[in-house]
């Protein structure tokens, strides 16, 4: 029997993340719903990552009320978030109680599946997390934050999708941020992790250098069971390959595809216009769109090299770009490697910047870097260059153990401090993990709610 190849519909999250800063609106989403839900896709990825963030920051929805909405249109379909382990949406370490309490919260509202990432693929940074969503009874996917370097080798990666199976995987995936995974490395490593364990694997990659279809292809022959691909008009340039692209190739060459044409179809005519007025106000930019190889060269991730741009021409810069990309990997070394994802990313890239500009490396250091060489982001993959370490620590001491050991929990005093304010558990958590954000977002629902009153009260 022909083998089956699942899918995960990227449009609602990453497609949407990567091609127009998560911008799309629920609304302009809602009408196809239900079309996703009957597609027949392993699941829609939908919440987590900068959804939540830009919900409250930009779009004046609440990130919970949408989960919930989806869900009610999508009673068929897997919903799945994306979670950065120990700091769940944001950029820095949480408490367990905070983490816990999100994600029940998250799979209560709607969620099945929670893929749980680390920066630094440090596993002291999944474990809590994954806990919790195993506890919750939904699918927790271990999550590895593909990186290449002379610490990445397979063996380490086996290495640790064992302790994610040990720690309540149920599945594994496979994530590719920057999109440098080659189909040679993509079938090797597909190939070792089947030998190693017996959970379907997931692969996740983006078109940004060219290599995606490709690299499908080959994980396909190696046997991943499930890829995350986006809806045509959402597909390619930073984005993820073309769904109806990879179900036409793979029907061709055999396997079984439970992707249903009609749905697929309807779903790429909708959001072809939906993309067009992204296209029309400037949200989507051609070089979004576009294929850049620099990063199979630099190492650097696509996102990084326009933030490099940009920090460059604020400081008047320009002309050290050269400089800067030839510095980030050297920085990347001094670092131990580090994966380039958020905020490692962010990090690296302002520490190159820094040390390009002030003539003198390590000269200047950001809060960041130096909460990283304390340890305070988890154990990185190669040890941080001891030198460095102490020039930029001096006598402090790195942390041993686990950062999130050292946090207080922040749930029940937070509680406390909203009473009267916050209307739910879910506007508790939305507060520790964006405060300013969510302290604006609850004002401008009580303006809206005595806004109606007031209506209300006239018209009576
Ligand atoms: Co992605």
């Amino acid at each position: 029997m022909a083998r089956k190849v699942q899918f995960v519909e990227t449009v609602l999250r990453d497609a949407n993340q990567s091609l127009i800063a998560t911008r799309l609106p629920y609304d302009k989403f809602e009408p196809m719903l239900s079309t996703i839900d009957k597609a027949g896709y392993y699941a829609a990825e939908c919440w987590g990552g900068a959804t939540f963030d830009v919900c409250l920051r930009y779009l004046h929805e609440d990130p919970w009320e949408r989960l919930r909405k989806i869900r009610e249109k999508m009673p068929n379909t897997k919903l799945q978030m994306l979670l950065r382990g120990q700091n769940v949406l944001g950029y820095s370490h949480y408490p367990d109680d905070f983490v816990k309490l999100f994600v029940s919260k998250a799979v209560e509202n709607g969620i099945d599946v929670i893929r749980v990432f680390d920066a630094l693929n440090d596993v002291n940074n999944l474990k809590v997390a994954m806990e919790a969503t195993t506890k919750a009874g939904a699918i927790a996917s271990g999550t590895i934050s593909y990186t290449t370097s002379p610490v990445h080798t397979h063996a380490k990666y086996v290495e640790m999708v064992k302790e994610l199976k040990q720690m309540g995987a149920s599945t594994i995936c496979i994530k590719d941020m920057a999109g440098i995974m080659g189909p040679k490395e993509a079938y090797d490593l597909v190939s070792a992790i089947k030998d190693a364990v017996d959970l379907p694997i997931d692969l996740h990659t983006h078109c940004t250098t060219g290599l995606a279809f490709m690299t499908y292809l080959k994980a396909v022959e190696a046997g991943v069971d499930i890829i995350d691909t986006a809806i045509s008009p959402f597909s390619g340039g930073t984005s993820q390959p073309a769904t109806e692209t990879m179900a036409y190739a793979l029907r061709q060459l055999g396997y079984e595809v439970d992707l249903d044409d009609t749905c697929t179809k309807k779903m790429a005519d909708y959001f072809k216009g939906v993309r067009d007025e992204f296209i029309a106000d400037g949200t989507m930019m051609p070089k979004s769109m576009a294929t850049d190889t620099q990063c199979l060269t630099y190492q650097v991730p696509g996102g990084m090299l326009s933030n490099l741009l940009s920090q460059l021409k604020q400081m008047n810069a320009l002309d050290r770009f050269d400089e800067a990309l030839l510095e980030t990997p050297k920085v990347r070394k001094d670092m131990g490697y580090p994966p380039l994802v958020t905020p490692t990313s962010q990090m690296v890239g302002v520490q190159a910047v820094r040390n390009v500009l002030d003539g003198q490396r390590y000269k200047t250091v950001s809060k960041e870097i130096k909460a990283y060489c304390r340890g305070e982001y988890g154990r990185t993959p190669a040890p941080i260059d001891p030198e460095i370490q102490k020039h930029i620590l001096g006598d402090e001491k790195p942390l041993t153990g686990r950062f999130a050991d050292t946090l207080a929990p922040i749930v029940d005093e937070t509680r406390k401090k909203l009473e009267g304010i916050a209307k739910s558990d879910e506007d508790v958590l939305s507060y520790i993990a964006f405060p300013n954000l969510a302290e604006k977002f609850f004002d401008e629902r009580k303006a809206k709610e005595e806004n109606v009153a007031t209506y209300t009260i006239t018209e009576a």
